[in-house]
């Protein structure tokens, strides 16, 4: 079993499909074990995206990721980051396959709905950041 960090973007939660994005999750057998939705601020983005710091698009990354309630979720199955990242598609909205979430809710590299670690120590990091050790 394995856990990753989901967060639904604040473009995705504005559009008003929180649900929808949920309903994939569920379809596709990923179990949410902790779930809240919060207002990050600045200071937070920059902390969860400490990673990207030296990237060009930091700033507008973090603006974007403090401009609006979010939904974060601890999900769990056999390979869920893997999974999870197949679900969403690539970074890229009009790059990500047909059928993919971002596809589908994203409209933009930066406005792209959905969030998901990408290893495990990623994973780790970014679940206790947002549940300290509740996810575990
Ligand atoms: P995410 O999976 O949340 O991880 C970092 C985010 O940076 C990424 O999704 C994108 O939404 C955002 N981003 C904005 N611009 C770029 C870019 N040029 N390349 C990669 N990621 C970008």
């Amino acid at each position: 079993m394995e856990r990753t960090l989901a967060i639904i973007k604040p473009d995705a939660v504005e559009r008003g499909v929180i649900g929808a994005i949920i309903q994939r999750m569920e379809a596709a057998d990923l179990r949410i074990r902790e779930m809240r939705l919060v207002r990050l601020t600045k200071a937070d983005a920059e902390g969860f995206y400490a990673v990207h710091r030296d990237k060009p698009f930091f700033d507008n990354l973090t603006d974007f990721m403090s401009s609006g309630p979010v939904v974060v979720l601890a999900l769990e199955a056999p390979d869920v980051i893997r999974h999870w990242r197949r679900l969403m598609g690539v970074t890229d909205p009009a790059k990500a396959g047909r059928g993919t979430i971002r596809r589908e809710y994203g409209t933009s590299i930066e406005t792209n709905a959905t969030h998901g670690s990408d290893a495990p120590e990623t994973a780790a990091f970014e679940l206790d950041f947002f549940f300290k050790a509740a996810h575990r």
